[in-house]
């Protein structure tokens, strides 16, 4: 496989700066060279433009930035489109998750059933309507569903771009009340904390992927860095504690890997700014490495 890195340097979906700094912590990581170490051929193609939020006023207070965001993200899933035109696999360096919009709208020219894997503190699935902060990143995963302003669903395609019985949620612990009513509502299965500590990662993974792959077409890793534990992932603009440990993220991942169904991923909210020493964007990378078969041995 060959690999193109899309960066998006976004924070008009969250509400602290600093995430927009992500992609150049990534990189600065090591993310080519890692990945080119263990056999992969990458093209960075750079990142896209965002707006700064200092030059826009909040227009919707309960959708922040909306006309910004929905721009970069038909930005954004042209980009992914194109890649994957070239039988390449995008790579998404975040930015907030509310580009995750773009990412599935990009990938949804491509994949008509995807399975994907929403790994992440929260479920990014309140509306206009339910948020309690307007902050778009908490709805990207309601907006590919095809719930939402029509202005975000109708980014890049008009009809939802994946199904709710595709959709896995990995590590959620912080869920608003809208988010839990439409999590019931749709039948999305939902791993939160409460069940990796009882199953345990492994029998998680194994049912995660049994649904993702299940007559899907493709699968989609969207990773906020937010779902592991603040210990180990500090510089993340809403941290929640009681996440899932660095040790089962990387089991995840080579589960993952081991499993060879992965299409395309994006690897979102690190915010070098509220970091330790680029600590969160070394573990964006070192998982990554899990996630495409890097082995010991
Ligand atoms: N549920 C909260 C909200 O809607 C937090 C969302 C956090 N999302 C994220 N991608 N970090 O505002
Ligand atoms: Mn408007
Ligand atoms: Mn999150
Ligand atoms: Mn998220």
């Amino acid at each position: 496989t060959n690999i193109s890195i899309i960066g998006v340097p976004m924070d008009l979906g969250a509400d602290r700066r600093g995430v927009d700094m992500g992609p150049s912590a990534i990189r600065y990581a090591g993310v080519k060279r890692r990945l080119e170490s263990i056999g992969y051929q990458i093209e960075d193609i750079g990142d896209l433009s965002v707006p700064t939020p200092e030059s826009y006023p909040i227009i919707h207070d309960n959708l922040k930035y909306l006309d910004e965001i929905a721009k970069v993200n038909e930005k954004l899933a042209e980009a992914v489109d194109r890649e994957m035109g070239r039988g390449r696999f995008p790579l998404v360096l975040g930015g907030d998750h509310s580009i995750a919009i773009g990412t599935i709208a990009g990938l949804a020219k491509h994949k008509k059933n995807m399975g994907v894997i929403w790994f992440d503190a929260h479920g990014d699935i309140n509306t206009g309507e339910t948020s309690p902060s307007g902050n778009i990143h908490g709805m990207s995963l309601a907006v590919s569903l095809g719930i939402g302003h029509p202005n975000l669903i109708h980014i890049y395609g008009n009809q939802a771009k994946i199904k709710p019985e595709n959709v896995v949620i990995i590590g959620a612990r912080d869920l608003d009340p809208g988010e839990r009513k439409l999590i019931k509502q749709l039948g999305i299965k939902v791993y939160t904390m409460h069940e990796i500590d009882r199953l345990g990662m492994p029998r998680v993974m194994e049912e995660a992927l049994e649904i993702v792959s299940r007559g899907t077409d493709g699968v989609h890793l969207s990773l906020d860095l937010d779902g592991l534990d603040p210990h180990d992932c500090p510089g993340v603009g809403t941290p929640v504690i009681g996440g899932i440990s660095y040790r089962e993220s990387h089991l995840a991942m080579e589960m993952l890997a081991e499993a060879d169904i992965l299409t395309s991923a994006e690897f979102v909210e690190v915010n070098p700014i509220l970091d330790v020493q680029n600590k969160t964007a070394k573990v964006a990378v070192a998982l990554l490495c899990s996630a495409f078969g890097d082995k010991l041995l």
